[in-house]
């Protein structure tokens, strides 16, 4: 069991001893942000939620001191799902945890909360935003009725473009937290990133010769829908 959440100050939601491993996916600016704006606007308390790429389980430890009733925590391999069972255990030991291996949506169950820090720069698709389009597309499937999906993005993956395809698949999208920091260095490394940046309307800015993104924590609750009887769907 873990303490009520209100036994927590935001401080202490974000204090953790984080191990890893070679290879494990090292929180950045994207997965603080994400802890940060979560931490202040608790969105799990009580909920079932799927996380999906979880890394050191620095979200799931937030989460599970944020009071969620049952967390599924994925990974993409049993090393890195390793390590996030092994940092659980250690920061919210008996938190009720679950951590599968699952390719991003693909895994059993429906949840209150889907909830990730998608890759993004590194997504290795021709279309980058592959996995904010697919949380779009498909996280429906992993939600209940009104379920909320969240997750963080930066302006360099169109922010705009996101609302808007939220709303066409049928969410209520709010904008809960920004923070705005220099990019990365390797942003300037990954071919065609630059490029592809410089064509999305406010998609970085620079000051001072510093170029500068703002990451968004992104809640889109899903609006209820009954699609008609004579529609084409699987049985
Ligand atoms: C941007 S990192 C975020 C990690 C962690 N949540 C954080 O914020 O620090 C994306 C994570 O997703 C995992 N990942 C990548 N592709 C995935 C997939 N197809 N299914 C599940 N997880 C995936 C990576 O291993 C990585 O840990």
């Amino acid at each position: 069991m873990t303490p009520d959440a209100a036994t927590y100050t935001t401080e202490e939601l974000l204090d953790m001893d984080l191990s890893m491993e070679e290879g494990d996916w090292k929180p950045t600016p994207h997965g603080q942000c994400l802890a940060e704006v979560l931490a202040e606007h608790n969105i799990v308390q009580g909920k079932t939620v799927l996380e999906l790429g979880a890394g050191t389980g620095n979200h799931t430890i937030l989460f599970a001191r944020q009071g969620a009733e049952h967390i599924v925590a994925t990974e993409i391999s049993r090393a890195f799902a390793d390590t996030t069972r092994v940092n659980v255990e250690r920061n919210v030991p008996g938190a009720p945890v679950e951590c599968r291996v699952a390719d991003w949506l693909s895994t059993e169950g429906e949840f209150d909360v889907v909830v990730t820090n998608p890759p993004f720069c590194m997504s290795g698709k021709q279309n980058r935003r592959y996995y904010i389009d697919s949380l779009i597309l498909d996280a429906h499937k992993r939600l209940k009725p009104g379920g909320v999906l969240a997750f963080v993005q930066s302006s360099m993956a169109d922010l705009k473009k996101t609302l808007r395809r939220l709303d066409e698949n049928g969410y209520d999208a709010e904008v809960l937290g920004e923070r705005t920091g220099p990019f990365r260095d390797y942003y300037y490394e990954v071919e065609g990133f630059m490029e592809e940046s410089r064509a999305i309307e406010g998609g970085f800015e620079t000051r001072d010769g510093v170029d500068y993104e703002t990451l968004s924590v992104v809640k889109a609750t899903l609006r209820s829908y009954a699609p008609p009887a004579s529609a084409h769907l699987p049985e």
